[in-house]
């Protein structure tokens, strides 16, 4: 990076993170390098392997723009550049799981988190556990002498609620767990794991890095500590991300920043202004409030971004549909951190802790770059065909 001030705000950081332009005879950006074959000069080279880049799947100086540039955002010793943000899930937890091992996993985790651990991991041999999102120094009471990851996501996915990081990280720490946090709601924008006690600090950055709704892609930052070992694990799995996709991420997360305050601005206005709407009877936003993690929220997140939930005023699928089919603006999608506006119907099936009963149908809205008149317009219209508006 080529910043002169010795502390950088985020937006200088985000505009100038990872390749240094005179590097590539001063282009601004780096070259999109396609690559599987290395050279060496010589033979005595080969065999040591004693230079820089040795073969594609070992990275490129592409994803070591990535890398680099998402290291100086979380405050991480290194980073792995992975093909979706599930394998950004998945690397880590192989890493540092094996055979006997247990694993605290939040209740309210992404869904797919859940289903590897449920099939994979327990196949493999790890006792899966899940905890309430709500437990905080609690998890204390839950570590075992073989608990090696303690995997966190705050706020929770579709339901948000908030976890106590530090806390869940210092009671983690005490029994020798990995502490592991799925950030992508927040971005390292809005919140930055490793300064509160996270090893491993893990993006979809499919979601407001790559900011387009076109591209996969997943990041792993990890602390010194964490580093070798997620780093070898990368290796061994081959799990490396196509070159273009990564150009693409590094692309988006020089707008990254304004296109946050945007998302969270119009989200954080929509989620007031529902929440005194006719046929809304609660809205899951941590800056509202009136959400019971708010004040955790506050102390240590700088920010929010664009999704978040609302509660239809009783009924069930059909009144969930008669909302969604009502919206024209909206697209019905499951992705989000894009720059356009999704919405879909939540499926709460699996909760084993953090069961509750919310009295109606769960609806998912990702704000996007719209105008917010135009949005309110149509979740107007949703809220009317559902009967209540
Ligand atoms: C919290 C969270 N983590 C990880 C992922 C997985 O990202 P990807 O779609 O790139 O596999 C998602 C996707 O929705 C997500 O919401």
């Amino acid at each position: 990076m080529n910043t002169k001030t010795p502390t950088p705000g985020i937006n200088t950081l985000l505009t100038h993170c990872g390749n240094d332009p005179r590097d590539f005879f001063g282009f601004v950006n780096p070259p999109v390098v396609h690559a599987s074959t290395v050279l060496f000069p010589d033979a005595a080279t080969m065999a040591a392997r004693d230079q820089k880049y040795t073969y594609g799947t070992r990275g490129t100086p592409t994803s070591d723009a990535l890398a680099e540039a998402i290291d100086a955002l979380e405050g991480s010793a290194g980073t792995i550049v992975v093909p979706s943000g599930l394998a950004a899930v998945t690397v880590p937890l192989l890493t540092f799981l094996s055979a006997g091992d247990h694993v605290l996993i939040v209740d309210s985790v992404y869904h797919p988190t859940r289903n590897f651990a449920d099939t994979m991991l327990t196949r493999l041999g790890v006792e899966v556990q899940y905890y309430a999102p709500e437990i905080g120094a609690g998890i204390a009471s839950l570590m075992k002498s073989n608990t090696r990851v303690v995997f966190t996501e705050a706020p929770g996915s579709n339901t948000f609620e908030m976890q106590d990081i530090p806390a869940i990280a210092k009671a983690a720490k005490q029994w020798g767990a990995v502490v592991m946090m799925d950030n992508t709601w927040a971005t390292p924008v809005y919140f930055r794991p490793l300064e509160h006690g996270v090893d491993i600090s893990i993006h979809a950055a499919t979601k407001y890095p790559a900011g387009h709704s076109d591209v996969l892609l997943g990041t792993v930052s990890a602390n010194a500590e964490h580093w070798p070992k997620l780093l070898a694990t990368h290796h061994t799995l081959g799990a490396c991300a196509g070159p273009d996709d990564v150009y693409q991420v590094l692309r988006g997360l020089r707008t990254m920043g304004v296109r946050l305050e945007r998302h969270q601005q119009s989200a954080l206005e929509l989620a007031h202004w529902l929440e005194g709407r006719d046929g809304v009877a609660r809205v899951l936003h941590p800056g509202l409030e009136s959400h019971p993690g708010h004040a955790i929220w506050k102390r240590d997140f700088s920010g929010a971004s664009g999704i978040f939930s609302i509660v239809l005023d009783g009924g069930g699928t059909e009144k969930a549909h008669a909302f969604l089919d009502a919206l024209t603006l909206f697209g019905l999608g499951y992705s989000w951190g894009g720059y356009e506006s999704l919405a879909v119907h939540v499926w709460l099936g699996d909760r084993t802790v953090a069961k509750k009963d919310y009295g109606g149908p769960l609806i998912r809205l990702q704000i996007g770059l719209e105008d917010v008149a135009d949005i309110k317009a149509d979740l107007q219209r949703g809220l009317a065909a559902a009967g209540s508006g």
